[in-house]
């Protein structure tokens, strides 16, 4: 398969290309506004073609597949942009900055008939996909409560554009905060939300501070610290979600999702699943679990339902999602 590459910044010279390229595929042309990173990356990795517009790549290759590794606010036009070319895509998270823009993007995948992937890679762990087997073999029963933390304590990236507002649509939610949320929500099968009560602030990120990922600009700090809220679904569930890129707790980093379930409940990271049997209380932890890479198991997933019928899945999970980042941020 021929892949082209939109964004050559970090995520995708880390995972996408040399995950592309250890599978076997090959990516033969990449895009980058700026084009000496485009260069450097296609240096880096022997890649022959290098762009600075999605037009002219998309015109002048023929392409099967495409990865889109902006900032993301760029996302939708971006993936748009390439399955209109024909192209099927595998879009970085957050899918996009609204409910509307990931409808958008669902609805040209469709039109196209092309299968639309995002890179949500925290499903792709062993022990998540262990934990989703369990759930669908009904070992936990009725999901009723879940909650994701994603709480970082001092933990603005110092790169990129992650405090622009503008490019990147919101901070510890749009940013890491969405894999946890995303990783309950699939977990739990997606249920529709009927309400959300949420929680946006600006506390810490505008003043100067210690930075464990870098030093940021507190004057141009305009996205959320803090994003909080209590999501009930249309299944009578609930959800509750705590994220920061900066907040006065212990630990250092905490990405976890705890689930509760009529039959048992579960925790990741790392995996306890808890029961009841025989009248006694069980703590279950695997003893041996494979690793694999998640960033690989992610580009092999593509490239194997770049094969099928057009996939349309996540595409519209997309839009739950959306619909629930909005209504945190009262935008809905
Ligand atoms: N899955 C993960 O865990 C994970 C990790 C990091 C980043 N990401 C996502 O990947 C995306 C990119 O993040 P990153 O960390 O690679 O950022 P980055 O800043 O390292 O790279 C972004 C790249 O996009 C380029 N760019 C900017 N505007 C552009 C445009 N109009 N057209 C083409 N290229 C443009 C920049 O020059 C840069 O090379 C974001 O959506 C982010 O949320 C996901």
């Amino acid at each position: 398969m021929n892949i082209g590459i939109i964004g050559t910044g970090g995520i995708a010279t880390s995972a996408h290309i040399p995950q592309y390229i250890a599978a076997g595929a090959n990516v033969v042309a990449v895009m980058n506004r700026t084009r000496e990173r485009g260069e450097a990356a296609a240096r880096q990795f022997g890649i022959e073609r290098v762009y600075g517009t999605v037009e002219a790549m998309l015109e002048n290759e023929t392409l099967d597949a495409v990865s889109v590794c902006t900032p993301n606010a760029l996302h939708k036009e971006q993936v748009i942009a390439a399955l209109a070319a024909g192209c099927h895509v595998l879009c970085e998270k957050p899918p996009a900055i609204s409910a509307r823009e990931a409808m958008e993007m669902l609805e040209a995948a469709k039109a196209a008939n092309r299968t639309l992937h995002y890179g949500f890679h925290y499903r792709h762990r062993s022990d998540t996909q262990l934990l989703k087997r369990m759930i669908e073999a009904g070992e936990l029963g009725h999901l009723y409560a879940a909650t994701a933390l994603a709480l970082r304590r001092r933990g603005i990236p110092g790169w990129g554009v992650f405090t622009d507002k503008e490019l990147q649509g919101g901070g510890a939610l749009l940013d890491h905060g969405v894999h946890m949320l995303d990783l309950a929500l699939y977990l739990m099968g997606y249920p529709k939300p009927v309400d959300v009560i949420g929680h946006i602030g600006q506390y810490l990120g505008t003043r100067p501070g210690v930075g464990l990922m870098g030093t940021w600009d507190p004057d141009t700090f305009s996205v959320e610290d803090t994003a909080r809220a209590m999501v009930k679904f249309e299944n009578g569930a609930s959800l509750l979600f705590d994220g920061s890129f900066m907040a006065n707790v212990g630990p250092r980093d905490t990405m976890r999702v705890e689930l509760r379930g009529t039959e048992g409940g579960a925790t990741l990271f790392p995996l306890h699943v808890h029961t009841e049997a025989y009248g006694a209380l069980f703590d279950q932890t695997p003893a041996h679990l494979e690793h694999v890479d998640p960033y690989a198991v992610q580009i092999q997933t593509f490239l194997d339902a770049c094969q099928r019928e057009p996939e349309f899945e996540q595409g519209e999970q997309a839009v739950i999602l959306h619909t629930i980042t909005d209504r945190i941020y009262g935008e809905a």
